[in-house]
């Protein structure tokens, strides 16, 4: 059985959706609460068993990079006045066990070009890809029940979970064996369909794990949606040669790229925060809101 050790983050979009935050900072460096939605991406890829972390990065993501980097004077700093809990706060940042490595996407041609681009530093080994902006709360952690997956099945695999009709236009969409329980076999999948043509509501909510096979096809598909270079394209064409699996997870997932599905995760992640929790808790009872336990 092949583990799966690397795992890719996109991170070269525009952000256009979060302007003008994303002007100079990335979109994956917002936190939630006081954490970086790529650093949340991060610790489910090691959660996961992942070792290898390759950011595709672009214009203006350097503050990606110097998150992962060690912080020399912000240590001694830290150091210097005997803030030892922030310091290992600091240094957990990236386990040692763990590597990191960027490449470039100099262009923004689409998600499926961003991962061709990491092609040279995965190679010819299944990989995982995990969109940052897309925050999935579960026990397991995502990837981890998607490793589970691919480690019975030794296909791809992909987190898929029910939306809106009306919604289908904003993700991918699979089709679905009538019936077929998870993890299902795909049978077709379909970049931002309307609602009256998609065939089903299992939408493709920011996880994979692929077969090393998708980037042959990456190379060959042309911009398809919104004249990019699409993901789905491509692994709709893996599917004429190998099994690919739709994973329906539990668990709660949050669209951070999108102002209210931030502002949705603040919230949860404030009220669970051990330092801030309980007070914020106090503070929304007290506007009248109620809250479940
Ligand atoms: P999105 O569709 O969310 O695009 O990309 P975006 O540019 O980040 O945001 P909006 O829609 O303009 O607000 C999904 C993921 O793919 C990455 C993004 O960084 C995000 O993680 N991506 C997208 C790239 O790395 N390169 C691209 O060319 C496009």
């Amino acid at each position: 059985m092949t583990r799966i050790t690397k795992a890719v983050f996109p991170v070269a979009g525009m952000g256009t959706r979060f302007l003008p935050a994303t002007k100079a900072t990335p979109k994956e460096m917002m936190p939630v609460v006081d954490k970086p939605l790529i650093q949340y991406a991060v610790e489910e890829a090691v959660a996961a068993g992942m070792t290898e972390m390759i950011f595709v990065t672009g214009r203006g993501k350097r503050a990606i990079e110097d998150h992962f980097d060690t912080a020399v004077e912000l240590e001694s700093e830290l150091e210097k006045r005997g803030q030892a809990p922030l310091l290992r706060m600091v240094r957990d940042i990236v386990p040692p066990s763990v590597a990191c490595t960027y490449v470039r996407q100099s262009q923004a041609l689409g998600l499926g070009h961003a991962i061709l681009c990491a092609r040279p530093v995965v190679g010819d080994a299944p990989f995982a890809v995990l969109l940052a902006d897309e925050l999935i709360d579960s026990r397991p952690p995502v990837l981890k029940q998607m490793a589970g997956v691919f480690a019975r099945r030794g296909r791809s695999v992909i987190a898929v979970q029910n939306v809106a009709r009306r919604d289908t236009r904003r993700y991918g969409i699979v089709s679905i064996e009538p019936r077929s329980k998870t993890p299902h076999r795909i049978s077709g999948i379909v970049e931002k369909p309307q609602p009256a043509a998609a065939p089903s509501t299992l939408a493709v909510l920011g996880r994979y794990i692929l077969t090393p096979r998708v980037f042959h096809h990456l190379q060959r598909v042309k911009p398809g949606a919104g004249g990019e270079i699409q993901l789905t394209d491509a692994i709709a064409a893996l599917l004429e040669e190998e099994d690919v699996f739709a994973h329906e997870f539990d668990g709660t997932r949050y669209d951070c790229g999108s102002k209210l599905g931030y502002l949705q995760a603040n919230l949860w992640y404030a009220l669970r925060h051990p330092e801030v929790g309980k007070e914020f808790r106090k503070y929304l009872r007290g506007l009248g809101m109620r809250l479940p336990k």
